[in-house]
């Protein structure tokens, strides 16, 4: 009796305990929307987390008309009452941080709600030089990096000659400044390069240190003690499922974990604490880079979904390449990242075109396959199977709720819940803050 007892006091409390700690993740190949779902989500939320990647994500918020493009500040941001962290996963090239902070100033935030983790790395001039100089020397192998120096840092952190916030604002910042260049000139000169000042690159990284400095803390202790006060921390993704190093399309990938375990180690999180998994998807699909892409329309399908949706990159501005929603993939998003809810975006660009397609399975060689691999010959000589839905969904930017939705719209999503076993708990329904339903 007492043991049964003990159990359903574990239970509850614990799921008392257990109910703070939700995350946003990409559930394709990137620019899903992630950021106006998380602006919307951290309203609720004490903490808003980035824990993975650096500024090769680039999301875009539009709040009453105005644009907010976040590259390492957590899109959470925006709202007054967040704490907003860039945890020990994250890499960080303290030039572009700066500046966002003081676009962020100019506009009236004051930014004294940021705090990073001491133990996140640094990106440095010396790994955005290796990114551009590996992608040519890849040739037609190149994997379409934003050469914002992203692999060559996370490559020191595994090596471990990175350096960390703690070391660049510290101490040891100088020695291991000279080392790494030392060791990077090598290199540099192999390729033909100019070799790095150290000089002048410690002159100028150490006035961005001192300027970072006071935002530097343990931020593993200050998301427990939340944890403890019972306050709602809220995981943003950066990046998407198939871009993981481990479970995307590798090598057309990034150097980082932006599925569900990379919350775990790019925070210090436990998984006990973890609630709410949301894979954010759009209506159709994009990816911005080199690698496969089953359901791309390299055409004038794809071209149409670019210009209705305004798929331009928001960090490197290249245009990305367009075509259907493919449920294969967003299954194996599902299952990767154990997604409880999917939020869509991009519900009111596509109901502007007349025929909807959505890809239920793949063929190859003359096989149907329904669960998605990262095998690179299967996605290469796959064909995508389509099922085809109705458009022209209306003006949708007034529609607060799921039933003003129109029959139409509403087929196509409840298709996919019954395909994905998984309910679309946030609808996008245009760019603004405004713009989504909850159901
Ligand atoms: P992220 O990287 O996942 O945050 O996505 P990006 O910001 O790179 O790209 C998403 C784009 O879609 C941005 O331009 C958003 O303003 C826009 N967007 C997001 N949701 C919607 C939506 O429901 N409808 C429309 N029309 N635009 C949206
Ligand atoms: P958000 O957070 C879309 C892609 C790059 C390239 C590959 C590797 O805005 O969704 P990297 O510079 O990371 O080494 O590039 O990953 N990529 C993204 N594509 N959205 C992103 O972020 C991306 N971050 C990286 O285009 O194909
Ligand atoms: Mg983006």
């Amino acid at each position: 009796m007492l043991l049964l007892l003990t159990f359903f006091l574990y239970n509850i409390f614990g799921g008392i305990i257990m109910s703070c700690v939700n995350v946003v993740l990409g559930a394709f190949y990137g620019d899903e929307g992630k950021g106006k779902i998380i602006d919307y989500l951290s309203s609720n939320a004490r903490y808003a987390v980035r824990f993975s990647g650096g500024n090769n994500a680039g999301h875009t918020i539009l709040v009453n008309g105005k644009k907010f493009a976040f590259h390492l500040l957590p899109s959470g941001i925006l709202n007054k009452n967040i704490k907003a962290i860039l945890s020990n996963g994250v890499v960080i090239d303290p030039k572009v941080l700066l500046e966002e902070i003081n676009n962020l100033k100019n506009n009236g935030y004051p930014v004294d709600n940021l705090y990073i983790s001491e133990k996140a790395h640094v990106i440095m001039p010396y790994h955005i030089m290796m990114d551009s100089l590996l992608e040519d020397a890849r040739g037609d192998n190149k994997i379409g990096t934003t050469k914002r120096g992203i692999g060559p840092t996370y490559c020191d952190k595994y090596e471990r000659c990175g350096i960390r916030m703690e070391d660049f604002i510290g101490k040891n910042f100088k020695n291991l400044l000279k080392i790494n260049i030392k060791n990077k000139n090598v290199i540099l000169k192999a390729y033909g390069y100019d070799e790095l000042d150290f000089e002048s690159i410690y002159k100028e990284y150490s006035k961005y240190a001192k300027k970072l400095k006071k935002y530097v803390t343990d931020t593993t202790t200050m998301l427990h003690q939340a944890i403890k006060n019972n306050e709602n921390i809220l995981c943003e993704g950066a990046q998407a499922t198939l871009l993981d190093i481990d479970f995307g399309s590798y090598p057309y990938v990034t150097s980082s974990n932006p599925t569900i375990g990379g919350v775990l180690t790019g925070t210090g999180i436990g998984a006990k604490y973890i609630n709410e998994v949301i894979g954010v998807i759009k209506a159709y699909s994009s990816r911005v880079g080199e690698g496969p892409y089953v359901t791309e329309e390299n055409n004038e399908i794809g071209d149409m979904i670019r210009e209705l949706g305004h798929e331009y990159g928001t960090t490197t501005k290249r245009p990305r390449r367009c075509g259907w929603l493919d449920v294969p993939a967003l299954n194996y998003a599902v299952m990767i990242n154990g997604l409880t809810s999917i939020a869509m975006n991009h519900l009111d660009t596509i109901g502007k075109l007349n025929k909807i397609k959505l890809c239920v399975a793949y063929k190859y060689k003359g096989k149907m396959i329904k669960d998605f691999t990262t095998n690179m010959d299967i996605l290469k000589n796959s064909t995508p199977i389509y099922e085809e839905f109705s458009g022209n969904f209306g003006d949708l930017s007034k529609c607060k709720t799921y039933d003003e939705l129109p029959i139409n719209a509403k087929k196509f999503l409840e298709r996919i819940e019954e395909l994905t076993n998984t309910p679309i708990k946030y609808i996008g329904v245009g760019a603004d803050r405004e713009n989504i339903i909850v159901r």
